[in-house]
């Protein structure tokens, strides 16, 4: 998706996406003497807390930031865990989410994701693809470097094969070659766990979305901090490289 002129709804209410970078799982654990696995069951207790907080208060894009495509390279016996956790909530919640109205789909290189998890993600997209309270992204192997990699190198076939010339390439071609082509761009990206960086993550799509960075680690995340994030978010003012004077104006519109 390419820039987007400010809408209105972005501007004053609440996000149209929604994007989470889900930090602290390990932490939080840690806090406790506790494996970091039980971390990260606590924090998809808290992707439960967020995704019902989205369907209440009409946030209709939700992108969860679940596995890195450096995520890799942790512990054999974490990567374990974190897919065993992802399969176990795809059979558990797919259902409930599919009645309420949800999308599902997944962004990320699914190659190397073991052949039981790649089938469960496609049953889960067909079953909910007609869906459209929420449109939930699971960013599972994902990498924002990478998705614009595999953008360039679908644009440069289609150069390669006379379907495009290289110099008309703009902005909405690349836009639209990477995932999550037909969805706005985040309005707000939220971190967790204190750290302040967008690390790989959705790169293009973030160009002018709002950054909101909290330490509360994400299990510890509830209604009462999402609602905090919205306020804060109702509360900027969003240019787009516009002027102060040109959003007022075009807010009367
Ligand atoms: C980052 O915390 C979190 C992850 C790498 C995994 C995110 C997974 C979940 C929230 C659980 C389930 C998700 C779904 C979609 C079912 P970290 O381990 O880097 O924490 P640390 O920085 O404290 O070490």
């Amino acid at each position: 998706m390419t820039t987007m002129p400010p809408h209105r709804d972005a501007i004053a209410c609440i996000p149209r996406h929604l994007a989470i970078i889900m930090d602290g799982n390990g932490r939080w654990a840690r806090q406790r003497q506790r494996p970091r696995t039980v971390g990260h069951r606590a924090g998809a207790r808290a992707v439960n807390v967020c995704i019902d907080f989205c369907l209440n208060a009409g946030i209709r894009t939700l992108t969860l930031f679940a596995f890195s495509s450096e995520n890799w390279q942790r512990p054999k016996e974490e990567v374990g865990a974190l897919l065993n956790l992802f399969v176990r909530a795809l059979e558990r919640e797919v259902d409930e989410l599919h009645r309420r109205g949800v999308r599902l789909r997944f962004i990320g290189e699914r190659d190397r994701f073991p052949d039981a998890m790649r089938q469960r993600m496609r049953d889960a997209e067909r079953l909910t693809a007609d869906n459209t309270t929420l449109n939930l992204c699971i960013a599972a192997g994902y990498g924002g470097r990478a998705d614009i990699t595999q953008a360039t190198r679908r644009l440069a076939a289609q150069v390669a094969a006379g379907e495009l010339h290289a110099a008309d390439i703009g902005e909405a071609d690349i836009g639209n070659a990477l995932c999550l082509a037909d969805l706005p761009d985040p309005d707000l990206l939220i971190r967790t766990g204190g750290e302040h960086r967008v690390s790989n993550f959705l790169l293009w799509q973030l160009a002018y979305t709002e950054l909101w960075f909290t330490p509360i680690l994400w299990p510890d995340v509830d209604a009462g901090v999402l609602a905090q994030a919205m306020t804060d978010f109702a509360a900027r003012e969003r240019r787009f490289g516009l002027t102060n004077e040109q959003i007022v104006e075009g807010t009367r519109r």
